[in-house]
């Protein structure tokens, strides 16, 4: 099952980038503010790069996307193909289930840094059962074993107090992986977002090693749903 892929998932988020501008911006600024480990990325639930930030992947020399929606490919290459080519950059495409032949594309890129660009929160939605998908999770960090990988995917989401606009979202906040405060700024962070109970568990607290530098993102979905997105890097 997928539920952020498809036509109506373009037509949201194509309608959305006004609002979405402060969550963009924060994950650019955050992006931006990685090294490039390697020359090649391997970008997983790339979708058409709605949130992805044009200046960060003109710091590789080859980007290849990987989505199971077959829109995304077509449109990623649409909106940021030119830009790329024109920077030098190699694109390539794809369309598939890249969480499931995680293993082999690691194989077929030894070199290939690995970004996750919201996609990991979807996991508890495509098994059944909630163990099952922590497995998985599990799964696909242990294969990332002595990669440089980094991921923005939803901590949590849920209704907020009031209908928000693009202005009432908060900038992003930095935290640790595993940090004796975690609790306190959890509270206060969901506090700023003005959530109201009950929230959904995306079943991603445990996707980063105790000690990664996170950085929290709002995510306006709309005007009184909200994500929690988490945006942390691993290094090998
Ligand atoms: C929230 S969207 C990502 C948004 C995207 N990063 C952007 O900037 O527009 C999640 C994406 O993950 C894709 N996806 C879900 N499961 C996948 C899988 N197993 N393999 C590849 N892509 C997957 C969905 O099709 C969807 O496009």
């Amino acid at each position: 099952m997928n539920l952020t892929g498809g036509l109506h998932w373009h037509w949201r988020a194509w309608r959305a980038q006004a609002r979405w501008v402060q969550t963009r911006s924060d994950i650019e600024t955050w992006l931006l503010a990685q090294p490039v480990p390697t020359e090649h990325l391997l970008l997983i639930g790339a979708s058409a790069g709605w949130m992805m930030s044009a200046p960060w992947l003109a710091r590789f020399k080859s980007v290849q996307t990987w989505d199971i929606d077959p829109l995304a490919a077509p449109l990623f290459a649409w909106r940021h193909g030119g830009a790329l080519k024109a920077q030098g950059v190699h694109l390539e495409c794809h369309t598939g289930d890249a969480l499931t032949s995680l293993p082999s594309l690691l194989r077929e890129q030894p070199q290939a840094t690995v970004f996750f660009d919201n996609v990991l929160g979807q996991v508890r939605f495509q098994t059944p059962r909630t163990d099952q998908a922590e497995n998985r999770l599990r799964s696909i960090t242990q294969v990332l074993r002595g990669r440089h990988w980094g991921s923005v995917h939803d901590r949590m989401s849920g209704p907020v107090q009031s209908a928000g606009t693009a202005h009432d979202v908060p900038g992003a906040r930095k935290t640790e992986q595993g940090s004796k405060n975690e609790g306190q700024a959890t509270q206060e962070w969901l506090g700023l977002l003005g959530a109201q109970s009950p929230w959904l568990d995306h079943l991603t607290d445990s996707v980063f090693p105790a000690g990664t530098p996170l950085t929290n993102i709002a995510w306006p979905m709309n005007a009184s749903y909200w994500h929690w997105l988490q945006a942390g890097w691993v290094r090998p």
